[in-house]
């Protein structure tokens, strides 16, 4: 007999998550450490769904939660992110292969970005769940108008989205100027985006042996315009997208 699985679903936003329980037919809350955990199932699937809150912290305690009094045995994380890899388009996703904290920097006790005592700047992400994540992103998004409607594709001039696979890099600061995007790219040339989450995921689920998976939609390109019709694009996009994605994925279990 199969071992039961159980999936801990996190969005990071309200949106997505109100999608992802629009789909689960059984949901039970259960309240601890001030979150709200969803029980229940997707497609016949063990789950529990919670939004991760905003930065390292919060998210990490989240995802230490969801492993420690939940049981979940993976993670699937959903999002958005700034692009910041020449070619990462807004309406594209970058399932990421690793994570870096953009924004931890012991030096000179420790190499810039290097997490100290783990002798490591880079989490890595489970390879055969990321590519079933991918996999179902895919399938779920070769036609965008079919998920979002004709006028979500018009209004953020959409095109069939890529699927991206790399690096991700994280920190507490929502970055929304060209200037501090420029010095990401320096300082960190293999980030195919930003954003404030998963690497603190990653790094709970490193120090607890549990797989890992994290696809994040670009809703901005981390510069001047970041901030522009973010909720919007939430709302009309991503939210739909990240559910999109999920189904595809629990269905193909
Ligand atoms: N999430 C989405 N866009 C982001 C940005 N520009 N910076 C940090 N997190 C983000």
């Amino acid at each position: 007999m199969k071992p039961t699985r159980r999936t801990g679903i996190v969005s990071a936003m309200q949106q997505e998550l109100s999608a992802v329980l629009a789909r689960m037919p059984d949901e039970q809350r259960q309240r601890v450490a001030g979150r709200d955990f969803w029980v229940g199932h997707w497609h016949g699937h063990e789950v529990v769904a919670v939004l991760s809150r905003v930065g390292k912290v919060a998210a990490a305690t989240t995802a230490a939660v969801l492993i420690e009094r939940f049981g979940v045995d993976r993670i699937v994380f959903t999002g958005t992110a700034g692009g910041l890899g020449d070619g990462v388009r807004v309406g594209d996703l970058v399932l990421a292969d690793g994570f870096v904290q953009h924004d931890m920097d012991a030096s000179p006790l420790f190499p810039r970005f290097e997490v100290p005592l783990y002798g490591r700047a880079r989490f890595d992400t489970d390879g055969a769940l990321s590519a079933a994540l991918g996999r179902a992103a895919r399938s779920a998004l070769a036609l965008p108008a079919a998920v979002l409607g004709a006028d979500a594709v018009a209004e953020f001039a959409l095109h069939a989205p890529r699927v991206h696979s790399g690096l991700i890099a994280s920190g507490d600061r929502f970055v929304a100027t060209s200037a501090e995007s420029a010095a990401l790219r320096q300082a960190l040339p293999a980030a195919l985006a930003v954003e404030m989450e998963g690497a603190a995921v990653a790094q709970v689920c490193h120090d607890c042996a549990v797989p890992f998976a994290a696809l994040r939609t670009i809703s901005d390109r981390a510069d001047d315009a970041a901030h522009v019709d973010f909720m919007r694009f939430i709302d009309r996009v991503a939210s739909h997208y990240s559910a999109a994605i999920l189904e595809a994925y629990f269905r193909s279990l």
